[in-house]
């Protein structure tokens, strides 16, 4: 953890107070009055939520708390999928849709709760028959089309852990996540369309699954007409299906069995494997789409991450079909065909519910009211923003132009580690530009120095969370001393990682990470794991890498590069180490800058000094720099 505790101060800002409506009509009625139900009997307060969903067999306790580690409804037996499909199909939401997806070229395709459990199943025992057994894994990399879900939830089915891993990474990536999670099976699709291109997903499957001996299988969605050819041990998505009964008995989980492993980037170039158990997730993302996203039986819902990352784990797939919604998925981007693309969708989708990132509205801002205005978004009622600061020019445009005024924003922050979102303004509460507000029901957040002290209102800190909570991260995989740490930076608390300031009212800022990872555009990305990727590159000795602030990113990515000697610095090498970081790490990884260095600050035990190069790139004071050498 850096040093620097670059703290704004607190300034008094315009509050937004929602139509009193949204309170009255909430699930979770008055902020307060929930908060209080959960201060008074923590235990009490979970329970009664867990018991609005199915399970096999009833916990004995609720939660075991054994610093730092926690089981939750311990004993109990579930399957998630059993809450996310059987649940609804049983009773009164056979014929409700349960997914709506949109492909660029206006097709579209509608699974009904009924025939979303139908793919499930066959899918699921398509899996059993080639060998895929509870506990096993399952790396799923593919575009966001509904087989991804189908492919995620067949796991969860049958008690495999699945890996999924963004379309949008590099071969080096996928690889080390397959292999660090030894992946049995690799769920793949031959592209992948972006802005009317097809991308060949395959074809870097085939690159990363080289170096990965656990892998038995690679099963590809043929979506393209003539289809790719297969060979040696790769299957076919739905000729795996044919002849599978669309039966397929949930299997039995016990609350604490890994349910799945997500990668995010830390402060090492190895990124960390996120291990999320059953019983906890399902409940904590089922709890914040009711309670919190306020998930109605009519509500037609649209979050426009992909389930690749953990707001698609939680907000588009399991939280939703937990509450059994409507849930509008597409592969659409916000610029393609034009700039009005994803209010067209709100419009012809009538969508009431719309969560998305700060990137994506700084976007929108930047190319104008006259996108938006063309089209009709009478229809939402609640929007969300997630990955990143929501800065109040984002806040009051959002506000104003999407959401005309009228409509709440449940600006959330969370996290790979928490499962699901922690700290929002609920319904009804008052909204401040800048802060994303108090911690919900359920969770005790604060603001604290080094040594765990709350901090005065008006001042800043560490974001900590001080008890533990259902849908909390259980293990790092093969590497619980990376578990221990989150607990143990400051004793007793779990850090977060984020710089934060309280406000007057108890209100928290959040500034933004106050380790080596930077905030791109929302993703996480490890200064260590971009430095590694070039230094894999034969013309770099070397490589720094900072985060500096963008208007439009929130961060852009600037590389310090010393080369090997015999290596000439200009242009086309440039753009080589550029495209070697593509390919090994992805796209969103690529340094926005580079520059040719011949030295790096570093401390005398030769660490890099990032915070030099940080302060020296942006004209500001360096701070405190008695262990840089010479
Ligand atoms: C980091 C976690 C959880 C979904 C997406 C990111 C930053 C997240 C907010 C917000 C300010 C936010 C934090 C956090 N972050 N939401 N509303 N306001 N910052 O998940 O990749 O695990 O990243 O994203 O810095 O630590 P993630």
């Amino acid at each position: 953890m850096t040093e620097d505790f670059d703290v704004r101060l607190v300034e008094d800002v315009k509050t937004y107070t929602p139509d009193p409506q949204y309170r009255k009509n909430a699930w979770m009625g008055d902020y307060q009055k929930a908060y209080n139900e959960f201060l008074a009997d923590p235990d009490a307060f979970w329970e009664k939520i867990a018991k609005e969903l199915d399970w096999i067999s009833p916990w004995d306790k609720v939660k075991e708390w054994n610093y730092p580690y926690a089981r939750w409804f311990t004993n109990a037996k579930l399957n998630i999928t059993a809450n996310c499909l059987d649940r609804h199909v049983n009773n009164h939401r056979r014929n409700k849709v349960a997914l709506i997806w949109r492909g660029e070229e206006g097709r579209e395709r509608i699974f009904t709760y009924q025939k979303l459990l139908s793919q499930v199943a066959r899918f699921a025992n398509a899996l059993r028959k080639i060998g895929v057994k509870k506990g096993d894994c399952v790396c799923i990399y593919m575009p966001l089309v509904p087989e991804q879900a189908i492919a995620m939830l067949a796991c969860a089915r049958i008690g495999a852990i699945h890996s999924v891993v963004f379309g949008g990474f590099g071969a080096a990536a996928l690889n080390m996540r397959i292999q660090d999670a030894e992946a049995k099976v690799v769920i793949t699709a031959d592209i992948t369309i972006r802005r009317g291109k097809a991308i060949q997903l395959k074809a870097i499957v085939d690159e990363a699954v080289i170096n990965a001996p656990t892998v038995e299988h690679v099963v590809v969605l043929r979506r393209r007409d003539p289809l790719v050819d297969l060979h040696e041990r790769e299957m076919d998505f739905y000729e795996m299906m044919e002849g599978m009964s669309d039966d397929c008995p949930p299997e039995v989980m016990d609350a604490e069995d890994p349910f799945f492993i997500l990668y995010t980037s830390g402060s090492t170039g190895k990124p960390k494997g996120i291990v999320h158990t059953c019983g906890g997730y399902m409940v904590g993302t089922y709890y914040t789409c009711k309670y919190v996203f306020d998930l109605k039986d009519n509500d037609i819902y649209w979050c426009s991450a992909d389930p690749g990352w953990i707001t698609g784990h939680s907000y588009i797939v399991y939280g939703p079909l937990a509450v059994g919604a409507t849930v509008f998925i597409s592969e659409l981007t916000p610029d393609y065909p034009d700039a009005g693309s994803f209010w067209s969708m709100i419009a012809e989708q009538k969508i009431t519910i719309f969560y998305t990132a700060p990137t994506a509205i700084r976007m929108f801002m930047k190319m104008g009211e006259s996108w938006p205005d063309k089209y009709n978004l009478s229809s939402l009622r609640i929007i969300g923003s997630v990955g990143e600061p929501l800065n109040p020019e984002a806040f009051e445009w959002y506000y104003r132009v999407i959401g005309r005024q009228k409509c709440p924003i449940l600006d959330t922050w969370w996290q790979t580690e928490t499962g699901m979102l922690m700290i929002t303004t609920v319904l009804g509460e008052p909204m401040r530009p800048g802060f994303v507000g108090k911690a919900i029901p359920g969770v005790v957040a604060d603001v604290v120095d080094k040594d765990g002290n709350s901090v005065k209102p008006g001042t800043g800190g560490l974001l900590v969370i001080k008890s533990p909570w259902p849908s909390m991260l259980r293990t790092v995989y093969h590497d619980d001393e990376r578990y221990r740490k989150y607990w143990e930076t400051i004793k007793g608390m779990y850090t977060a990682g984020d710089l934060a300031v309280k406000g007057k009212d108890g209100y928290i800022m959040i500034l933004g990470r106050a380790d080596d990872i930077i905030i791109v555009a929302g993703h996480n990305i490890g200064t260590a794991e971009v430095e590694s990727a070039l230094v894999s590159h034969h013309a770099v000795a070397e490589a720094a890498v900072i985060g500096k602030p963008d208007p439009m990113k929130g961060n852009s990515i600037k590389a310090f590069v010393i080369l090997r000697v015999g290596n000439e610095p200009g242009d086309n090498l440039k753009q080589d180490l550029l495209h070697h970081v593509r390919t090994t790490l992805g796209a969103i990884a690529v340094p926005h800058e580079i520059d040719f260095v011949d030295k790096l600050p570093k401390t005398r035990s030769g660490k890099i000094m990032r915070r030099v190069l940080k302060a020296q790139e942006m004209g500001i004071d360096p701070g405190d720099i008695s262990t840089l050498e010479e």
